[in-house]
């Protein structure tokens, strides 16, 4: 039980009591604070923004108006990990391809910074910009971290990584959130990954950490990546290696180049699943990257028999 006052979000509320609560946009858009309203009055802090999407509550957007019951997310999986504010610095900074830039981030020596595969870190720079960014490797013993980062024209954070960032600035970090996570129980005959772009990073992350007992969960793997040409396809031969080795059916995808004489398929990915998979009433599905091409793949896949629970999304919202 909480004490809210009636002025400022549930989320801004729930936060500065130290809830473990994940977020991002703070503004109704990414749907990342989503909690289930069990009881009470609540009313928009924006009108223009979504309140209830269903029974789904939008902390960052609700004020209360009477004492309120709301469930919120839980995830066995994420429970034991803390969310940390720490400074960090870049390590290293890796372009991938012309417009994707690996950043390495290194955490202090003291850190206690802990994450679950699939989870997402805010980022802080000197110029007071704060973005989401979702880890692309498990964790690792010497304390670094991994992004990837998409250059958006004119984007305050990208734009800052590609074109001023240096090796040790310092940043800021919080997180980790998100559950977007390998549950540790149930079993499916097939998991299916979607991801566009640098969406690959927590589906790689997901999938390079999994443990014997979890493949074995997972029944029939299968990865679709898509972008739109060969040449933003920066971690092909990576994934095809993850993929021989874990036995997953990998498939590159691209909206807007065919490669001839290649297996490559030529289309969205969310098309390509609803095609290749006509009954996913025993399957999961992890969905990362544009945040259209999840809702879509959300959308379509219930029509397919997806149980609501086997989804887990990890929409790319712009900040
Ligand atoms: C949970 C979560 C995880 C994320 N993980 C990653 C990640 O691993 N890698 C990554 O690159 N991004 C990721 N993002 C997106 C990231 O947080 C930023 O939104 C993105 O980097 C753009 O920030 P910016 O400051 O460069 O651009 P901004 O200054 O925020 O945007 C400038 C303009 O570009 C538009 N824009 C922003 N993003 C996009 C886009 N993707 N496509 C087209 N137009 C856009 C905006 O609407 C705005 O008009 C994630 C977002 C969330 C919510
Ligand atoms: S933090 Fe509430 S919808 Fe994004």
């Amino acid at each position: 039980m909480i004490q809210v006052e009636t002025q400022s979000s549930l989320l801004e509320q729930a936060l500065s009591q130290n809830l473990s609560i994940s977020y991002s946009c703070r503004r109704g858009d990414c749907g990342q604070c989503l909690g289930e309203l069990l009881d009470g009055k609540v009313e928009p802090l924006d009108v223009n923004k979504p309140l209830l999407q269903k029974e789904k509550l939008y902390l960052c957007n609700a004020l209360a108006r009477s004492d309120l019951t709301v469930r919120l997310p839980y995830s066995p999986e994420t429970e034991h990990i803390k969310v940390l504010r720490s400074p960090c610095k870049i390590h290293e900074l890796r372009p991938l391809s012309e417009n994707v830039m690996e950043v390495r981030l290194r955490m202090p020596q003291a850190s206690q910074f802990e994450f679950v595969p699939g989870q997402y870190i805010h980022l802080t720079n000197k110029e007071r910009v704060t973005r989401s960014y979702s880890l692309a490797a498990p964790p690792a013993s010497d304390r670094h971290l991994c992004i990837h980062v998409k250059r958006i024209d004119g984007g305050l954070f990208s734009d800052y990584l590609f074109l001023r960032a240096r090796q040790e600035d310092v940043l800021h970090l919080e997180g980790p959130l998100g559950r977007f996570v390998m549950p540790d129980r149930g079993s499916v005959s097939k998991t299916i990954f979607l991801a566009t772009g640098t969406g690959i990073a927590p589906a790689h992350a997901i999938l390079s950490a999994l443990t014997v007992q979890q493949l074995s969960r997972c029944g029939a793997l299968f990865l679709y990546w898509g972008n739109r040409c060969r040449k933003d396809a920066y971690w092909h031969d990576r994934l095809g290696d993850l993929a021989q080795r874990l036995g997953v059916r990998y498939v590159p995808v691209f909206s807007r180049e065919a490669s001839s004489g290649s297996a490559v398929q030529l289309s969205y990915v969310q098309d390509l699943v609803a095609a290749e998979h006509a009954d996913l009433k025993d399957a999961r599905i992890y969905a990362s990257g544009n945040p259209a091409m999840v809702e879509t793949t959300c959308k379509q896949a219930a029509a397919l028999g997806l149980p609501a629970g086997n989804f887990h999304a990890d929409p790319f919202t712009a900040s």
